[in-house]
Parts: C-alpha cells; sequence; structure tokens
C-alpha cells in the first residue's frame, strides 16, 4: 500500500471516528421541559465551563473499577494494574501536549488548573525571588492572575488588540515592548492559550521565543485551548521556542471528575521543593526529618491520587489523539465562521472579541441582546430552545468590563465602580455560547434562530420575565417540573431499588 493510500485511509477512518464519537456524549440528549409547552433535547452550548462526558472514556474508567485499587504497588494485582493505568494516564497526556518525556513530566493536580497555577506561581517565587515580576494579559481568567498577584511584587497586564467591542487577541509587538521594558526582572510570562471569554487564540511560541530572550518562562494556561487546538510543547519547527509549563482542567476535555494537570520541564521541577508533602512523595521518614523522592512526578503528587478520574482523562485524550487534534479544529473553524456570519446578520445584536478572520477563535462567542441583559438572554434561550449557555463575566471581569465600557457608559453606568449594586451587575455582562466536539451545525443554526426570534419577540420576553437575584431572571409564570431536573436523592432512590 503506497504512503499516501495509507494516509488518505487513516484520514476517512478518523473523520468517522470523529463523526460516531460526536453522539457518543453522555447526557448530550437529555430532555428538559420547555416554557412554550411540551419538551426537547438539549443544546449543550457550554463547554467553557465543562464539557460532557465522552462515553468510552467513562467506559474504560467503568472497567478499571472492577480492578480498583491504590497505586504504589506491585504485589497485588489489582494494585499493580492501577499503577500502570496511572502512569498510561500521565504518558498520554504528555503525548497529547507533544512533551517527550524525556524533558517533561506531567502531573495531576487538585481538580482543575487553578490548584495548577497557585503551585507554579508559589514555586516560581520561591525559586528566583530576584525576578519580582510576572507579566499576564488582560484577558487572563482569575486562575491564572490571582495566584500570580498573590506570590509576585509586581504582576504586569498586557493590553489587547484593537478596541471595543472588538478588544481581543495578543499583540505580539506590544508583548516584545514590554518584555524589553521589564527585561530580566521577569521571572515568567503566564498568558492564556486563548480567551474564556472571546476565545482568541495566542500565538504560544512566538511568546516562548519572547520569554526566553530575558530568560524568563512561559506558562500557558491552555484550559480552553485544549479542547480545540493542536498544541505541542516541544515543536522542532518551532526551534527552540519550547514551552516551560501548560496546565489544563481535566474536565474542559471530555473526562468529568478527572484532576487538573500540570505539564513542566522536569529540570524546572526537579530543581524545586515539593509544594504538597505527606504519603506517596517521600523516600523515607524519620522522627527528625524526612527524604522528599527525587522520582517525577511521584514527588509532586502527595497523597493518594484520582485514579479514576486520571484514567478517564487519559482516555479520552487517546480518542482525540486517534482523531487528531488537526481534524477537531477544522470542523470547529467551520462552525465559528458559520455562527459569526449568521449573528453579525442579526440586528439588535453586540459581538463581542475580534472577529475570526483578524484573530483565530476557539468556539466561544460572547455577545448580547441590545435590551436585554445578560442574565435574560440565558434564560429565555434556557427556558424556551432548551439552548444552554452562560452569562455574566466568566471569572475574567477584568477583559469583559473593558470590552463592555462603551455600553456601559452610554447607560451611564460606571464598569470600574467597585462593589456595584445588583441592577449594574445585570448590565455588566455578556451571553455565552461555547461549543464542544460534540456540537453540531444544527446546534449552531438552531442557537441563531433563537437569538433572531429573541430578538423579534422582545417586547414580550422583557414582559414575562422579573430580575432575581444580582444576574438571574425568572419566568413568571413558566416554573418546570423539578421532577426534569437531577436529583441526587431520587436517583438514589432509583438505585437502591435494586437492593431491597
Ligand atoms: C481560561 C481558563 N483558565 C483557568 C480556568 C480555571 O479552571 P478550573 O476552574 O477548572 O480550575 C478556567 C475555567 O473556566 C478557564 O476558562
Amino acid at each position: 500500500m503506497s504512503r499516501l493510500f495509507r494516509l488518505m485511509v487513516s484520514a476517512m477512518d478518523n473523520s468517522k471516528l470523529l463523526q460516531n464519537i460526536q453522539d457518543s456524549f453522555i447526557g448530550r440528549d437529555t430532555v428538559y421541559p420547555l416554557a412554550g409547552g411540551g419538551s426537547s433535547p438539549r443544546r449543550y452550548l457550554d463547554s467553557a465551563a465543562t464539557t460532557l462526558m465522552m462515553q468510552p472514556a467513562f467506559r474504560v474508567a467503568q472497567d478499571f473499577l472492577a480492578h480498583y485499587a491504590s497505586t504504589h504497588s506491585e504485589l497485588h494485582y489489582a494494585a499493580r494494574g492501577a499503577g500502570h493505568a496511572y502512569e498510561w494516564a500521565h504518558e498520554r497526556v504528555l503525548e497529547f501536549v507533544g512533551a517527550p518525556g524525556d524533558e517533561y513530566c506531567a502531573y495531576f493536580t487538585g481538580c482543575g488548573a487553578t490548584a495548577g497555577f497557585n503551585r507554579i506561581a508559589a514555586e516560581f517565587a520561591a525559586k528566583r525571588p530576584e525576578r519580582n515580576v510576572v507579566i499576564v494579559s488582560e484577558m487572563e481568567h482569575h486562575s491564572n492572575d490571582l495566584p500570580h498577584r498573590k506570590h509576585s511584587a509586581e504582576v504586569v497586564h498586557i493590553p489587547l488588540m484593537g478596541e471595543a467591542p472588538a478588544y481581543g487577541g495578543l499583540d505580539i509587538d506590544v508583548v516584545g515592548e514590554i518584555v524589553e521594558k521589564y527585561g530580566e526582572r521577569i521571572n515568567y510570562l503566564a498568558l492564556t492559550g486563548a480567551s474564556n471569554v472571546t476565545g482568541s487564540l495566542t500565538p504560544i511560541h512566538q511568546l516562548a521565543r519572547l520569554a526566553h530572550s530575558v530568560g524568563a518562562y512561559l506558562v500557558i494556561d491552555a484550559s480552553q485551548m485544549i479542547a480545540h487546538a493542536p498544541v505541542v510543547m516541544k515543536d522542532p519547527a518551532q526551534g527552540d521556542a519550547d514551552i516551560d509549563v501548560l496546565v489544563f482542567s481535566g474536565h474542559k476535555i471530555y473526562a468529568p471528575g478527572s484532576p487538573g494537570v500540570v505539564i513542566a520541564k522536569r529540570e524546572l521541577l526537579a530543581e524545586m521543593a515539593p509544594a504538597e508533602v505527606g504519603g506517596g512523595m517521600v523516600d523515607d521518614v524519620y522522627l527528625d526529618k524526612f527524604i522528599p523522592s527525587l522520582i517525577l512526578p511521584d514527588r509532586e503528587e502527595a497523597g493518594t491520587p484520582n485514579i479514576v478520574g486520571a484514567i478517564t482523562l487519559g482516555a479520552a485524550l487517546e480518542v482525540l489523539i486517534r482523531i487528531g487534534m488537526d481534524n477537531i479544529r477544522l470542523k470547529e473553524i467551520k462552525l465559528i465562521d458559520l455562527v459569526w456570519k449568521k449573528l453579525s446578520a442579526i440586528e439588535g445584536v453586540n459581538l463581542y472579541g475580534p472577529a475570526p478572520s483578524v484573530v483565530p477563535r476557539t468556539g466561544t462567542i460572547a455577545f448580547n441582546i441590545q435590551g436585554f441583559d445578560h442574565g435574560l438572554t440565558a434564560a429565555a434561550l434556557n427556558d424556551y430552545y432548551n439552548i444552554e449557555v452562560r452569562n455574566g463575566c466568566f471569572c475574567a471581569h477584568p477583559y469583559v468590563r473593558e470590552i463592555l465600557k462603551p455600553e456601559l457608559w452610554a447607560l451611564d453606568i460606571d464598569p470600574d465602580a467597585p462593589n456595584s449594586e445588583a441592577e449594574v451587575e445585570r448590565k455588566r455582562g455578556m451571553t455565552r455560547a461555547s461549543f464542544g466536539i460534540y456540537t453540531t451545525e444544527a446546534d449552531v443554526l438552531a442557537l441563531v434562530e433563537a437569538v433572531a426570534d429573541l430578538v423579534a419577540r422582545k417586547d414580550e420576553i422583557l414582559a414575562i420575565y422579573e430580575p432575581e437575584g444580582s444576574n438571574g431572571y425568572r419566568h413568571r409564570e413558566f416554573e418546570p417540573d423539578n421532577a426534569a431536573l437531577f436529583n441526587p436523592v431520587t436517583s438514589l432512590e432509583r438505585a437502591l431499588g435494586n437492593y431491597p
């Protein structure tokens, strides 16, 4: 068989796997009641918050439970299997992000990326106290901003490209100027791979080159990038512009319940004292001293790990490796272009962040309907169309405020006013639709149609909802049947029915 033929067959297999996997997600079609009567399967467009569970990955975790045991022992069968599977999960992570195992180590931490940033910020600050500046951007999630503020003397926020409402995306020249200005005072740059508000992607290897030019490290927050675009931490095509540290949450890449992940250069980890101490990370303990293990990642993973979650994540990553992240990106680009074009064409809708033709994006689209508060749009999309989106400032308050400034000024609202009243909170935010591998063209078109419908029904919708709390809205007449929503007690009763 010629190489070209084999490549064609493999591309066909991959696209078939992609198609089949799309339909495998647990809970994708869960049915909820509609305010207009009846019910329908939901359309889950909240993947930037967390993703649905990939069925084959869940299946691997279930199979593992039949062999469940803790790691760190070779002497009973189940523990041996658990240890090997846990190691397999680490290897899948390294493969997924293109990080050779002899140079990089992956370790699991906490329940999301937040734990990883806190750990890296504390460790890097202790390692190089003479370099007391950290550079972040204005579009960071709080989790990749506040830990650096806590541990570093100075945090500098890079301004973004363009102007509101199209504000977003890193201008590499501006980053270069800031790097030159602070020079060897910079310990590291901690930058998002993709914004969780506007999906704007950042050129991570160019940033690595700039960071290394002054001896700084580059830490990438890949939480919003990891499920949407290929990542290669050590890319031979990029020369020495490798990424020093990359952090992401397993729950954002189709493995709910899995841990956060840090992938870092071994040489960096080896120089650092373990951040947490306890079982599993020591070689020996005496009453007056202890000897931390030199083995990575053990040294970084004190305590009994989240083995089931890690294995679920390893399995999800393996499936994505087989599909190919390039294929996933291509599919998503089509959806992004479609939704951007269609939503831009609706009079009365504000879209935020740079257009995908200006700055490449992930499938994360922030918008508002003019005359509606963000909470009202999210509530009505849920109640009338079963479309699940998120609203508010998405833990990226400085970025959202910056984009909304002209709109808020027009309403005579000071976007920077601290401790705003509920009335202001209701105006200061956006609605966000975000895609996953399971998002289809039909989902995207349903969103567009629903937004157009809401614009057309503006007066009716405004009259039938009332504000609730600081950013919520409640339908005055429609009360969903609680039996349709998840309830752990009912679920447990049903499960116990099998054990009378
Ligand atoms: C860009 C970004 N960084 C960090 C985080 C924090 O992730 P976690 O809450 O899983 O720790 C999020 C979560 O939404 C995010 O979108």
